[in-house]
């Protein structure tokens, strides 16, 4: 039938694990378009709480196949560690319920080393990276060195063990000559990656054939994104952004669809804003409302990063990003989650207008350097005291929380299609 593009509309952790698993009931194929282990999704299944780095949303809805596409850099250690932990709770994950597609990219030990060298050496201008060793694993991409999937299925015959032994010879010569690190162990990681490529070679597939294959029967296919918009390589706020397409353009490029087959692009966006890492965050605050956006951190759900653990930079909804994120992505709804953590909160502020140079504007600059030196410009609404973590519908919700979802809607043009109060898949209900 067609693809629903399900994608990050402000700085990533948005929440797009739980509304994915929620969505995925409706899909046979769940499929990641881009990214790799940096992301985090926390989804909860009953009373158990799951983190998935690299499988789609689909683990647990056994009708479901879930595809790693040609956009993303695998980690097959991690793979390996995700997998067997979501085996051991009953998902299943066969080469018939996960694939990998051929033309996905093989993230290795070096280039995580790579990565940490870098930021090591990067000091105060550090991008903040997760230290997955993403950036180093897109570098081998575009330069055209790098391993992809479809070598796993000649791993008995030696030419995995090569091109594995000279990537990491390759990246020893940087590890040491420029950044002065200790080269890694080469033989130990061709036998070690020669193992889990025979491991995961019966999962490697041609994923757009498949995918095409499904929506020519007339399936649902989503199409779930990893970090969010503004950390897109092309569009986000560079040089502090992940290093692949984050938008719907990376929908289509990476899964090989064209955008006559995307009927739906959802944005999932907070109620508030959160960042991890460096890079400019114009309604950032820094007291003690953004402490109480935050949480502690005794609660799973609080803003800490799902990956990294590191705590998230918070701040006020910011409209001028999220309207930038509804242009660039073409989404047809916006999906609202964490609603719930505003209640208490008073007044709420809005950020609708940014201030440069005495010069009012709502689009976003695309110079990072601009829009590190803008003044947001809020509006207040009222906020409200009543907990809302059993709403489930519009009308449920105090009519302070209505208006504040009635200004997103009136102010990007997209109506907000679901809401979240809370962790649990019943806790998200359809406008
Ligand atoms: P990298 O993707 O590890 O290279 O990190 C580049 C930037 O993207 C850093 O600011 C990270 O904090 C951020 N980032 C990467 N993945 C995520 C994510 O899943 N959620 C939020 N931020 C992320």
């Amino acid at each position: 039938m067609s693809v629903i593009a399900l994608l990050g509309a402000q700085w990533g952790d948005e929440g797009k694990g739980h509304i994915a698993d929620k969505l995925a009931s409706q899909a046979s194929i769940v499929a990641r378009y881009n990214g790799g282990d940096n992301a985090g999704h926390t989804i909860t299944i009953g009373s158990t709480l799951v983190r998935t780095h690299l499988v789609p949303a689909g683990a647990f809805r056994p009708q479901t196949v879930n595809m790693l596409g040609a956009g993303m850099v695998i980690n097959l250690r991690s793979l390996a560690r995700e997998v067997d932990e979501l085996n051991r709770i009953g998902a299943n994950l066969t080469p018939e319920r996960l694939k990998i597609d051929v033309a996905a990219h093989l993230l290795l030990p070096s280039h995580v080393a790579l990565d940490g060298a870098g930021e090591s050496q990067r000091g105060a201008e550090a991008i903040g990276t997760t230290k997955r060793g993403i950036g180093p694993a897109y570098t081998d991409k575009a330069a055209r060195i790098g391993l992809r999937a479809a070598l796993m299925a000649h791993a008995q015959r030696g030419a995995f063990a090569q091109a594995v032994g000279s990537a990491i010879e390759r990246a020893n010569e940087l590890l040491t000559r420029i950044y002065g690190q200790p080269p890694l162990d080469a033989n130990a990681i061709v036998q070690e990656y020669s193992a889990l490529a025979a491991r995961f070679a019966p999962h490697l597939a041609d994923v757009t054939p498949l995918v095409h294959a499904a929506l020519e029967r007339g399936e649902t296919v989503l199409a779930e994104g990893a970090q969010g918009t503004l950390l897109d390589l092309d569009h986000g706020t560079y040089p502090f952004v992940t290093s692949s397409a984050t938008t719907t353009g990376g929908v289509l490029t990476y899964l090989g669809v064209g955008p006559k087959h995307v009927t739906r692009v959802i944005g999932v966006a907070k109620a508030f804003c959160t960042r991890v890492g460096a890079g400019p965050f114009p309604t950032e605050l820094k007291d003690e409302v953004g402490a109480r956006l935050r949480g502690t951190g005794s609660n799973p759900w609080d803003e800490y990063g799902s990956t990294t653990g590191r705590p998230r930079r918070t701040g006020w909804l910011d409209l001028v990003a999220l309207k930038h994120a509804a242009r660039l992505n073409g989404l047809t709804e916006l999906v609202i989650t964490k609603l719930d953590i505003l209640s208490g909160i008073h007044p709420l502020r809005v950020c609708t207008a940014y201030t440069y140079h005495g010069t009012s504007s709502t689009d976003l600059p695309g110079d990072p350097t601009i829009l590190s030196e803008c003044a947001p410009s809020f509006i207040e609404l009222p906020g409200w005291q009543q907990e809302i973590g059993s709403a489930q519908s519009r009308t449920d919700l105090p009519r302070e929380a209505q208006a504040y979802i009635e200004l997103i809607e009136s102010f990007t043009g997209v109506p907000v299609s679901h809401i979240s109060v809370g962790p649990d898949r019943a806790q998200i209900f359809e406008m």
